[in-house]
């Protein structure tokens, strides 16, 4: 089967067909993602938090978000992978960006790069685009803004930063985005922004009028325990789960219950006769 294309995930918001987008950071995750029929995956730099332990996604290097780009790029052959471009890897001028989001496509094997902001990159995206990479926008709360946001608070409530938030939305279409993020946005304010744009707007924590929906992995498998965004929906524990598997292992080997013959090999033992 084909990979799915960014023309696919106009088409299904054209059809008025729901998109479900998820993160993936590994092989076995994409590999997860893909067989549970997810079309569109974001590598994000979330990993720097759910994987890499750091309290924010600002440490995100390049070479980290290429490391993990390219082990979902072996795990996904038909998902659409975005690959998002990580804090000041595209905001010093078009030509740094154009060559990271390269990277990205090149060396990584994303499909695609997102990277947050509105009016502010549209030029960027613009050119970006205009090279044949697919971008994809990401407005309101943008993490990597965290210490001018100061914190991760809905964004968009009053009528002026509403005003913003649409006329950003219209600015990264114009400037040839595919598709664009809406995090911890009001549901109305999500609902419209979606209904003024042609091109498919993916929300997290935004309400369910956007045209489709992300969740970080380990949010919604319950594999990231330090805390639990009210936009996230646990389908399951994972962490209690391994940890409760990881605390029977440990006891079987304390005991001498862990290993049995059945994970054992064996082997003639003339030959270790006289040894
Ligand atoms: O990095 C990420 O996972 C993201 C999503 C939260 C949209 O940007």
């Amino acid at each position: 089967m084909r990979r799915v294309s960014v023309c696919d995930i106009a088409n299904m918001k054209a059809k008025g067909e729901k998109i479900p987008m998820v993160t993936a950071y590994d092989y076995p995750t994409a590999r997860m993602a893909e067989a549970a029929g997810i079309p569109m995956l974001l590598v994000g730099d979330s990993l720097g938090m759910v994987v890499l332990g750091y309290d924010s996604t600002i440490p995100v290097t390049m070479e980290d978000m290429l490391h993990h780009v390219k082990a979902v790029a072996r795990g996904a052959r038909q998902s659409l992978i975005v690959g998002d471009l990580p804090f000041m890897t595209y905001h010093i001028d078009s030509s740094q960006a154009l060559t990271n989001a390269g990277r990205m496509i090149q060396e990584g094997g994303a499909q695609a790069v997102k990277l947050e902001g509105g009016k502010c990159v549209a030029e960027t995206v613009h050119r970006i685009v205009s090279c044949g990479i697919p971008v994809m926008g990401h407005l309101g709360l943008t993490p990597q803004s965290i210490n001018a946001f100061g914190g991760y608070k809905v964004q968009g409530r009053g009528r002026q930063q509403a005003e913003q938030l649409l006329r950003d939305a219209l600015a990264l279409e114009r400037a040839g985005a595919f598709s664009v993020v809406l995090e911890l946005v009001p549901t109305p304010l999500a609902r419209l922004v979606s209904q003024r744009l042609a091109i498919p707007t993916i929300g997290i924590g935004a309400g369910a009028g956007c045209d489709g929906q992300v969740q970080v992995l380990h949010d919604m498998l319950g594999l990231f325990t330090d805390f639990v965004p009210k936009h996230a929906k646990q389908y399951a524990q994972l962490a209690q789960t391994a940890q409760n598997a990881l605390a029977q292992y440990a006891k079987e080997v304390r005991e001498g219950a862990f290993p049995t013959s059945k994970e054992s090999f064996n082997m003639d033992e003339a030959a270790l006769e006289g040894l």
